[in-house]
């Protein structure tokens, strides 16, 4: 996975790219309409339709893809490692201009990267890394889902505070599809901020992962209040799961924003609305709408330039008392 250590890496790895581009640019494409430039044929393998974050994510990828003129081979892999490397393997063999992909989980992937880069196709990471090895792909365009766990912990500082909890905290965290980078950072970076400040009051009781789905945050919730019925705080990977608990807490009898208080990441419509009434805590944003930077990226690449080895989103945090202002502007 990137982090700041391996920026050294990422020069290299961004020379061998364009490499790779320049190679593509001769061999791909077919005559486009603007003035014989090449129309760029981009295949795009994406997770699945888990999430409302996800289908935000495909429908930004899809516009942007138009909106650039591109040819796009979309495919979606339903959450399934090996729907994305047949997909990734079928853009090879149609020599498609370059291949983007948000992989479902971080490890698996050196063998069809390889193959990538023996066709000479160069490779962009959208929205989640991997653990391969990084001169097999060009660059990452997405969020720093470690520092979003950071901030998950930090917000839950201020709702615990604006809620006048003393004494210990029992946490219930429901993680992301195991092995997800998305999964492994949050949980990373919330742990970071909890061993470094509340090692003495705050105790993750209860983990697991609800894929996130909102039927999985439901069910695993249900679990949770099943073993552990004194749960103050629950940190869910995602806004769907966070709403999926939210009906399992309401099906216990409890309050969800108030008896359980609760920090989710993404900040979907869905999400803003739960925390407008008063059901959700805090949202760490974690913005989908990736596809015009995407574009950018797949546009400098194929010509053969630099681009920066990952791409990082802008993004801020709510606390529930700005979600009613915050709401008629949501894009997402
Ligand atoms: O990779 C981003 C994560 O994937 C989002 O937080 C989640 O909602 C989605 O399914």
């Amino acid at each position: 996975m990137l982090n700041r250590r391996n920026f050294l890496t990422a020069a290299i790895g961004v020379a061998a790219a364009g490499t790779l581009a320049a190679c593509a640019k001769e061999d791909g494409g077919t005559s486009g309409s603007s003035g014989g430039s090449k129309t760029i044929t981009l295949g795009f393998s994406q997770v699945g339709s888990e999430s409302g974050w996800r289908s935000a994510n495909t429908d930004s990828v899809k516009s942007a893809a138009k909106e650039a003129g591109y040819n796009l081979k979309f495919s979606d892999a339903q959450q399934k490692q090996e729907n994305q490397i047949s997909a990734i393997r079928s853009y090879i063999a149609q020599k498609v201009d370059v291949i983007a992909f948000s992989p479902v989980v971080v490890t698996g992937w050196d063998a069809i990267l390889n193959e990538a880069k023996a066709a000479k196709i160069p490779v962009v990471l959208t929205d989640r890394s991997v653990e391969s090895d990084e001169s097999l792909f060009v660059t990452l365009v997405g969020s720093d889902f470690t520092d979003e766990g950071r901030r998950a912990a930090k917000m839950l500082e201020k709702v615990l505070e604006k809620a006048g909890h003393k004494g210990p905290v029992k946490i219930a965290q429901l993680e992301g599809t195991t092995g997800a980078a998305p999964a492994i950072e949050r949980a990373k970076g919330f742990k970071e901020v909890m061993d470094a400040d509340h090692a003495d009051d705050w105790k993750i009781v209860v983990s697991q992962t609800g894929d996130f789905t909102r039927a999985g945050g439901k069910q695993v919730m249900a679990a949770f209040l099943q073993s552990n019925p004194d749960i103050d705080v629950l940190f869910a990977h995602n806004d769907d799961m966070g709403i999926g608990a939210i009906q399992a807490i309401e099906a216990a009898g409890k309050k969800p924003g108030k008896d359980i208080l609760i920090v989710t990441v993404d900040g979907v419509k869905d999400g803003f609305i739960a925390m407008s009434e008063g059901k959700i805590n805090a949202i760490v944003e974690c913005n989908p709408l990736l596809g015009p930077q995407l574009m950018e990226v797949v546009k400098k690449v194929h010509a053969g330039e630099t681009v920066e080895r990952w791409i990082k989103t802008e993004e801020s945090d709510f606390m529930q008392d700005q979600a009613k202002d915050a709401l008629p502007t949501r894009k997402y």
